[in-house]
C-alpha cells in the first residue's frame, strides 16, 4: 500500500470552488462524537475502532464496502426513546430506515414497537418473532395480499391511507371474522422544512387523507360506520430530517382539532394520536439534533395543551422514529481506489461502493462527512469529492469534504451516520453486490446481513 502523497490537489488555503462545505476541522484526525456512533474511538496507533475493534480488522475480515452497525449504540438509542416517552406513550421504530431479523430482535428486547410499510417488512418482523400486536402497518397502496396477511397475523394497527383502503381493510377483517384496530393517516397541510421528496404533510402529494375540505372527517365517518374496524386514532407524519418542532406543533394542533370535531359529531373520543417520525440527526458537525427527552417533552406538552383547550382527555401518543434511532449507529467503511486531483477544483477520491450503497446524496442532495480511519495523518487538508465506482457522474457519496492531502489508494475511509436509508435503499445498479451489515458489540463482530454474491445476482436471472 503506497503512502506517498499524490500530485498536489487544491488545498483549503487555495481559492475554493463552489460547494456546501465549511472550513475543515482544525484536526482531521478527530472523530466528532456528534456524527460517529458512540463506541467509535481512535486508538494509540491512529486506527479508528468501534466496539473496541479496529476498522482495519473489520475490513480484512468482512471486506469493503461494509456497513458497520454499533449494536450497543442502537440499543441505547432505543432505550433513550422509550425512557423519554415513558409508559404513557409508544415508540414504533420505522423499519423502512433499516430492518433485519437481528434488528427486530433488538427492538423486541428493548421493548419497542415496529412500524412496517410493506409485506416484506412485515414478513421480516414476524420471522424474527416480533409479536404482531406490536406492529403497525403503513403504506399508501397496500395490496390485497398485504392487507390479508396483516389482518390474519393480528397486527396491532393498520394505518388507513385512502378511502378505498377503509373499505378493503373492513372487508378483509369481516371475512376473517376480526375487528381490526386502525388509525387514519391525515395530511395536516404543514410545509416541513426538508427536501421535497421527504416532506409528506403538504397537500400536493400522495400520502394520507387531507384535513382540508373535510376529507379526513369524511374518512372518520366511514370508518366509524364499519363494524369490522375499530378506529383508535389519527396519524400524521410530516416528513423527515426535521429539526424544528414548529411543524409538529401545527400538526398536533390540527390533529387534536379533528379529535374535538369527532367528539362533537359522533360523541366518540378517540384514544390515540400518532405524530409519526422524521426527527433529524447529525450528518455533519453543523447539525444539532434534539435529544429524545426534549422531543418527548415538547410533543407531550403540545398535545396536553391542545387537548386541555379543546376539553379532551389527553390521548395516548405514539411516535415513529426510524432515522433518529438507526441513522447515527452505523458508518460505511470503504477502501480508497483512484485519486484524481483536478487543478483549481477539488480532488476526486473514488471508493469501492457508491450510489448503490448510498443513494441519498444523489437523490436528496444529502450532506455527509467522511474521515480517514485506517491511520492518522498530519498532512494538510485537501478538498475532496468522494465518489463511487458507478457509470454515472452523479455517483457522489460525499459532495464536499476535507481529507488529508496524503490520502492514498488502499487507505480506508468511512462515512458516518449511514445507518438509515442506505442499506434499505441500496440497489444492484451496474450489478453491484450490496454490502453486508456487520454488527459490532463488546469486541465482537458478526454479519447480520451478508454481502451479496454473484450467485445471488444470477439466481434472479432465469437465463432464457
Ligand atoms: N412514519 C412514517 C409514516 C413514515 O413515512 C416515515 C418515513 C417514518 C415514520 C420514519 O421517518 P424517519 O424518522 O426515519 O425520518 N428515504 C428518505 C426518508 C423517507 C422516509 C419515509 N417515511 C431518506 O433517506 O431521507
Amino acid at each position: 500500500m503506497s503512502r506517498s502523497a499524490h500530485p498536489a490537489g487544491p488545498r483549503h488555503a487555495d481559492v475554493l470552488p463552489e460547494g456546501h462545505y465549511t472550513a475543515p476541522a482544525a484536526d482531521l484526525n478527530v472523530l466528532d462524537e456528534k456524527v460517529w456512533s458512540r463506541t467509535v474511538r481512535r486508538n494509540g496507533d491512529g486506527v479508528a475502532t468501534v466496539a473496541g475493534i479496529e476498522v482495519t480488522r473489520l475490513a480484512e475480515e468482512f471486506g469493503t464496502p461494509a456497513y458497520i452497525l454499533d449494536e450497543a449504540d442502537f440499543r441505547a438509542r432505543c432505550r433513550a426513546w422509550s425512557d423519554a416517552f415513558g409508559s404513557d406513550a409508544d415508540v414504533y421504530y420505522a423499519g423502512k430506515a433499516f430492518l433485519s431479523r437481528a434488528v427486530v430482535r433488538w427492538l423486541h428486547e428493548e421493548g419497542l414497537n415496529l412500524d412496517v410499510c410493506s409485506g416484506g417488512e412485515l414478513a421480516t418482523a414476524l420471522a424474527a418473532g416480533m409479536p404482531a400486536e406490536r406492529v403497525a402497518f403503513h403504506g399508501n397502496n397496500k395490496s390485497a395480499q398485504e392487507i390479508e396477511r396483516a389482518v390474519e397475523a393480528g397486527v396491532g394497527r393498520i394505518v388507513l391511507d385512502s378511502f378505498q383502503e377503509i373499505v378493503r381493510v373492513a372487508h378483509t377483517a369481516r371475512r376473517l371474522g376480526v375487528r381490526q384496530r386502525v388509525q387514519i393517516r391525515v395530511t395536516v397541510g404543514v410545509e416541513a422544512h426538508t427536501h421535497e421528496f421527504i416532506a409528506t404533510a403538504h397537500e400536493d402529494q400522495k400520502f394520507g387523507i387531507a384535513l382540508a375540505g373535510g376529507q379526513a372527517a369524511e374518512a372518520v365517518r366511514r370508518a366509524l360506520a364499519l363494524d369490522s374496524l375499530e378506529l383508535t386514532g389519527i396519524h400524521s407524519h410530516i416528513g423527515s430530517q426535521i429539526f424544528d418542532m414548529a411543524g409538529f406543533e401545527v400538526s398536533a394542533r390540527r390533529v387534536v382539532q379533528l379529535l374535538a370535531q369527532i367528539r362533537d359529531e359522533h360523541g366518540v373520543e378517540l384514544p390515540e394520536i400518532d405524530l409519526g417520525g422524521g426527527l433529524g440527526i447529525a450528518y455533519t458537525s453543523e447539525d444539532d439534533p434534539r435529544e429524545p427527552h426534549d422531543i418527548a417533552k415538547a410533543l407531550s406538552d403540545i398535545v396536553t395543551r391542545e387537548c386541555e383547550s379543546a376539553g379532551l382527555a389527553t390521548p395516548r401518543i405514539s411516535v415513529e422514529p426510524g432515522r433518529a434511532i438507526v441513522g447515527p449507529t452505523a458508518f460505511t467503511l470503504y477502501e480508497v481506489g483512484t485519486i484524481k486531483p483536478l487543478e483549481g477544483l477539488r480532488t476526486y477520491v473514488s471508493v469501492d461502493g457508491g450510489m448503490s450503497d448510498n443513494i441519498r446524496t444523489a437523490l436528496y442532495d444529502a450532506e455527509y462527512s467522511v474521515a480517514l480511519v485506517s491511520r492518522r495523518s498530519d498532512a494538510e487538508a485537501m478538498l475532496t469529492r468522494v465518489v463511487g465506482k458507478h457509470c454515472e457522474s452523479g455517483d457522489i457519496v460525499v459532495r464536499d469534504a476535507f481529507l488529508p492531502a496524503d490520502l492514498a489508494p488502499g487507505d480506508l475511509i468511512a462515512v458516518p451516520a449511514t445507518g438509515a436509508y442506505c442499506r434499505s435503499m441500496a440497489s444492484n445498479y451496474n450489478h453491484a453486490l450490496r454490502p453486508p451489515v456487520v454488527a459490532v458489540r463488546d469486541g465482537a463482530a458478526r454479519v447480520i446481513v451478508r454481502r451479496e454474491t454473484e450467485e445471488d445476482l444470477l439466481r434472479l436471472d432465469v437465463g432464457e
